[in-house]
């Protein structure tokens, strides 16, 4: 939801900060603010408004210090204001924070902090965190005991950076639940903090990944990691491989635009190091997957949330088709509270972009508590999702920093084709002859999604047709049925324009009420076992007089001659066929999205990881 950044060192911490904060800003972006010690005193610069804001307000004013943190802020708790803002400070002006998460019990110790005189500024309930810390070194506490025990009350989730001028030589860091990651980068005699990688990574790749219920003391030279109770407990330093370049936009407008040209790279690389294409073999090593486990497990549950979800429709299809293991898909806000029916013979597969939304997190939670295996497709390097699980397939895209997601839907597609060839595999129900025929197949992809993307000037002109419409229809079936869910979500979330994903059958039930000469229908028909059913969609779309915008594959006259405008993908395996139907849709919403002239990296109202209930 927020980005933090934080810094301790030798060099002046506001430029630093303010650098970690433009690559956060798509983690949310309503308002930001820095927090710098000079001379012994904290001095906070903030704004409503996006970084730029607080970047002209810093050259106005100017604040420089070795020690400071900052925040891009996605409201929760008190409308998007100056005064809303992080960073908070203490009544006392010796202590600051900023923090990611909800205090769920934070009216509560208002109204006890008040009664004892606190006055608040704000209506965050960030505040009642900051108040509390005063209140403890008032009250003769260090920083590190004021935060244990500031910590010890605090319902909910949290991430949360501090420091104090009593005490200038640390910043404290703390991590509660899901509330999005606490990562601490080592520098040479200089140290970094930040909600997530891409931050710090133009200053280290040595990072350290904050468990939940874990604090950490970060000095110059020194890191130390303690329970909240104040045991001390080791900690892995990780080398993270991505390139500082991946999180710029290089010659792109926008970070979306980058991200879906990238996807050729991105498909290769998430193919690499798992297919050997000389043994016709796959290898997902960090899946731990045994064969005495592929036979054990009676079903898969897939929970996610948003465009990752929409890939776990892709996959249902995949395992049970190529694995035949019974595959429920899950939205993981509803799994979570449903008490759901899983056991040690259920393997539960979490997909996660971000590997720290929230309800995936909490859901994956349930599953373990109930003995199931936990499985997860991440992209994020060293998130929750992807330490908490008894084995993991990284989606090896890069960072991604548009806030609609792209490589990282079209990635999991191909990490569960892999799985569940694997899966297959291992129960020994693949004969070798299928098993060499799905794995050519997968070095068929990358080529075949460079060719969509050459094809972006006939996307453009269908959006330049589409770019006023105020609803959309999305209709695709049995493998393509979650391609119509994805493209419909691509639109809604960045070019806000009502668009409706349905199951094509589902059409005469209803939705086709809905067709007339103002609503267009966007129909994913590409040649699979579903097309002739597809096509008959098509007709009877275009009776009711819908414009017809069909994806469909090369060559195919049939769809050409009654659709109105055709997005051609070439001929592909149709087990892979969702990999490039919706590189069109991806465009489409995307230049639809550009051409109304809107944020199209950072869309309102929505961040990039989703981190609270
Ligand atoms: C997709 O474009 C959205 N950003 C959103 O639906 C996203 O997929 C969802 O919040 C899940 O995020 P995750 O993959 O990081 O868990």
């Amino acid at each position: 939801m927020c980005g933090i950044v934080g810094y301790i060192g030798p060099r002046d911490a506001t430029p630093i900060i303010l650098n970690g904060l433009k690559r956060l800003e798509y983690r949310g972006y309503d308002s930001a603010g820095l927090a710098v010690l000079q001379d012994g005193v904290i001095e906070v610069r903030r704004n409503a408004g996006k970084l730029a804001r607080l970047v002209s307000l810093v050259e106005q004013s100017p604040v420089s210090g070795q020690v400071g943190i900052g925040h891009t802020r996605w409201a929760t708790h008190g409308e998007p204001s100056t005064r809303n803002a992080h960073p908070h400070v203490g009544e006392t002006g010796e202590v600051v924070v900023v923090h990611n998460g909800i205090v769920e019990n934070f009216l509560e110790l208002r109204d006890e902090l008040s009664a004892e005189g606190v006055n608040f500024s704000s209506e965050t309930d960030t505040e009642v965190i900051v108040q509390l810390l005063d209140r403890y070194l008032g009250a003769g506490c260090n920083l590190v005991e004021a935060a244990g025990n500031t910590l010890a009350v605090l319902k909910g989730a949290h991430g949360i950076v501090m420091f104090s001028s009593r005490e200038p030589d640390k910043i404290v860091a703390a991590r509660i639940g899901n509330a999005g990651g606490v990562v601490i980068g080592k520098g040479e005699g200089e140290m970094f903090v930040a909600s997530d990688i891409p931050a710090i990574l133009e200053h280290t790749r040595q990072m350290i990944f904050l468990e939940s219920g874990q604090m950490a003391v970060v000095m110059r030279e020194t890191v130390d990691v303690q329970e909240l109770n104040g045991t001390r407990v080791d900690y892995e330093v990780h080398t993270v491989s991505w390139d500082p370049v991946s999180a710029e936009k290089g010659e792109y407008r926008h970070f979306m635009e980058k991200e879906i040209h990238e996807q050729v790279r991105s498909l290769t690389d998430t193919i690499a190091g798992r297919v050997d294409f000389d043994k016709m073999s796959i290898r997902l090593g960090q899946l731990n997957l045994t064969p005495e486990l592929a036979k054990r497990v009676q079903k898969m549950v897939i929970i996610a949330c948003g465009t990752a979800a929409n890939a776990g429709g892709v996959g249902k299809v995949l395992i049970e088709r190529i694995a035949r293991l019974p595959v429920e898909v899950d939205i993981a806000s509803e799994f979570r509270y449903r008490d759901p029916i899983v056991d040690e013979q259920t393997v539960v597969l979490a997909i996660s972009q971000s590997g720290e939304t929230a309800d995936t997190l909490a859901a994956m939670a349930e599953a373990r508590q109930k003995g199931a295996v936990l499985w997860s497709i991440v992209n994020a390097i060293g998130s929750q999702a992807m330490r908490i699980a008894d084995g993991y397939i990284s989606m090896q895209t890069g960072p991604e920093i548009g806030v609609a997601s792209t490589k990282a839907y079209t990635a999991p597609l191909v990490d569960l084709y892999m799985l569940a060839v694997h899966l297959a595999d291992m129960r020994e129900i693949l004969n070798d002859k299928s098993r060499r025929q799905l794995i050519a197949d997968l070095r068929l992809i990358p080529d075949l999604v460079g060719r969509c993307l050459d094809r972006e000037g006939q996307v453009k002109d269908v959006a330049y047709a589409l770019k006023d419409v105020a609803h959309c229809l999305y209709l695709g079936r049995g493998i393509n049925m979650p391609t119509a869910y994805e493209g419909a979500l691509k639109l809604k979330e960045i070019s806000y324009i009502h668009a409706e994903g349905y199951p094509a059958g589902e059409m005469k039930h209803g939705p086709i009420a809905l067709i007339d000469e103002d609503m267009p229908v966007v129909v994913i028909a590409p040649r699979d076992p579903w097309y002739e059913k597809m096509l008959s969609q098509v007709e009877q779309a275009k009776a009711r007089g819908g414009i017809v915008i069909a994806v469909a594959t090369d060559g195919d006259d049939r769809i050409a001659n009654i659709a109105d405008h055709v997005l051609w993908v070439p001929e592909t395996p149709w087990l892979l066929g969702p990999v490039t139907t919706i590189i069109p849709l991806q465009l489409l919403a995307y230049h639809i999205a550009a051409l109304r002239g809107l944020d199209v990296d950072q869309p309102r109202n929505l961040a990039k990881s989703v981190t609270v209930e």
